[in-house]
């Protein structure tokens, strides 16, 4: 169960055991089927230099041999680009300009979609909300560092929900409860959620979630 933990630490990205761990619980999920995954969209890249910069963007391209992997931040990595790795300026946050048009970049559906950018409640469920319905049948979609969510200055808007509280509810009931996903999106979401786990992993209780898509419709749906 080494492999993806061995490239995170390789590239230094803190996804490794080296800090968060989530490498064992990625594995797990995503080895299966990982030479078919075509599109990953990780929001969030990180780094000053061409050598420590997109440590995870790097480390998904060596993992996935067959996929394009999209980097998405605040700020411009177009240094990174090659022919697998495409990075794209947008603000996780908002919709007109930038989630719109990371997917018109994209064009057309991702196999994994990984949150690991701003850690704000509103922000992870505004992305959650619009990009989720762009996720492939059986696909992935990961919010990671959920323990930002017990952290008051990650909630600068005091929202009841949040993202852990959200995830939770929507684990329990398959309920979507938010204040940042429209109604819209809230059905979509409830109809198309085939699991939601949520992962507290040792040494420094970091929390990560695995929100995977159905591959085939509900019988009503
Ligand atoms: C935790 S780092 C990403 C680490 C990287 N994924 C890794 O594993 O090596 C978070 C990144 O999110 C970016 N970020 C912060 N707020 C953002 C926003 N609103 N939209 C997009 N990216 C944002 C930051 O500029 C920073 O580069």
């Amino acid at each position: 169960m080494k492999i993806l933990d061995d490239i995170f630490c390789s590239y230094g990205t803190d996804k490794s055991s080296k800090v968060h761990n989530f490498s064992d619980v990625y594995h797990v999920a995503l080895n299966p089927g990982r030479h078919e995954v075509k599109a990953v969209l990780e929001i969030g890249i990180f780094g000053s230099t061409p050598d420590n910069a997109g440590a995870s963007l790097k480390s998904w391209a060596e993992y996935f041999p067959n996929a394009v992997i999209y980097g998405v931040d605040l700020f411009n990595y177009s240094f990174l680009n090659t022919d697998r790795i495409k990075t794209i300026v947008a603000d996780q946050g908002l919709i007109p300009g930038n989630l719109d048009h990371i997917i018109e970049e994209i064009g057309g559906e991702i196999d994994l979609i990984i949150d690991d950018g701003s850690h704000m409640m509103h922000h992870q469920q505004t992305s959650f909300g619009y990009l989720f319905k762009y996720l492939k049948s059986g696909g992935y979609y990961i919010i990671e560092d959920l323990q930002t969510s017990y952290h008051e200055i990650c909630n600068p808007t005091k929202t009841e929900y949040n993202t852990v509280l959200m995830l939770e509810i929507l684990r329990h009931s398959g309920i979507v409860l938010s204040d940042y996903i429209t109604d819209a999106d809230k059905q979509y979401i409830q109809r198309f959620v085939d699991s939601c786990e949520i992962h507290k992993i040792t040494p420094f209780a970091s929390e990560t979630s695995l929100i995977r898509k159905r591959s085939v419709l509900p019988r009503n749906g």
